[in-house]
């Protein structure tokens, strides 16, 4: 089965969206559009009725919340309803921040076993729905405050449990701040690619591998407007 991917582009590429159940990397330069692709993701999935998660280490849950109503995605009533829940990974960088009924929150400071935890607990939470979405933004916070020996045990555990539960998933990754080798292990550990880069001031995607599909590859240019995501 196949999960629309929000951006019609998107999904003629990859033969329909997403391959379900998968979890996919996002790759790319600060300021490529890894973030806004991602809570287009997120967002066209709860506007079908289906669950979400969204697990933030670059951002709080509120300035997420800010940044997609600057599209007009509102999560404010989805967040109400329960079907969108936050895992804050982000705020006990600033002294921690109060825990709600659709957040998490790790206090404290960052560390595996916690993550795993509150982790299992979102995602029981959401256990009760067929399709979810859930957003990864980003896992190179996380190999910031975490040793990559860690983290890289730690995304097929990840996988593992997205894929248990139903979820198809999309993980940041910041290009050009990571070493090659940790970089290979992701790719191999995750079911697709997709890159972003710039150039020219032009913003550009391929999907580089998906599980299941024969991409039709090349780079194709993109705009982020106040729509999200729009192809040229
Ligand atoms: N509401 C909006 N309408 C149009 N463009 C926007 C809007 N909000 C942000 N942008 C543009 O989107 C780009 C940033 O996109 P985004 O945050 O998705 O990139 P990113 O790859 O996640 O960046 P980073 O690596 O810094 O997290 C910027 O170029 C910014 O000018
Ligand atoms: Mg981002």
């Amino acid at each position: 089965m196949r999960i629309s991917t929000g951006i019609e582009k998107l999904d003629e590429i990859t033969g329909g969206g997403f391959p379900s159940n998968s979890s996919i990397l996002v790759k790319g330069p600060p300021g490529t559009g890894k973030t806004t692709i991602c809570q287009q993701f997120l967002y066209s999935g709860l506007q079908k009725s289906e669950k979400g998660y969204y697990i933030t280490s670059d951002a709080s849950p509120e300035d997420v919340m800010e940044k997609m109503s600057s599209f007009s995605w509102d999560i404010g009533p989805f967040i109400r309803s329960r079907k969108l829940l936050f895992l804050d990974i982000y705020s006990w960088r600033t002294g921690g921040a109060e825990e709600k009924v659709w957040k998490h929150v790790l206090q404290g400071g960052l560390n595996i076993d916690s993550l795993n935890l509150s982790l299992s607990d979102l995602l029981d939470k959401l256990a009760n729905s067929q399709n979810k979405r859930g957003v990864f933004d980003s896992l190179s916070s996380l190999l910031l405050y975490v040793s990559t020996d860690m983290v890289i045990k730690f995304i097929p555990i990840l996988i593992a449990k997205a894929r248990k539960r139903g979820a198809t998933e999309l993980l940041v990754l910041e290009e050009g701040v990571h070493d090659p080798q940790t970089v290979n292990t992701l790719n191999f550990l995750t079911d697709g690619l997709i890159e972003t880069k710039m150039e020219e001031g032009g913003k550009f995607l391929r999907v580089l591998r998906m599980r299941g599909t024969s991409c039709k590859g090349g780079w194709v240019e993109y705009d982020l407007t106040d729509k999200g995501v729009i192809f040229k």
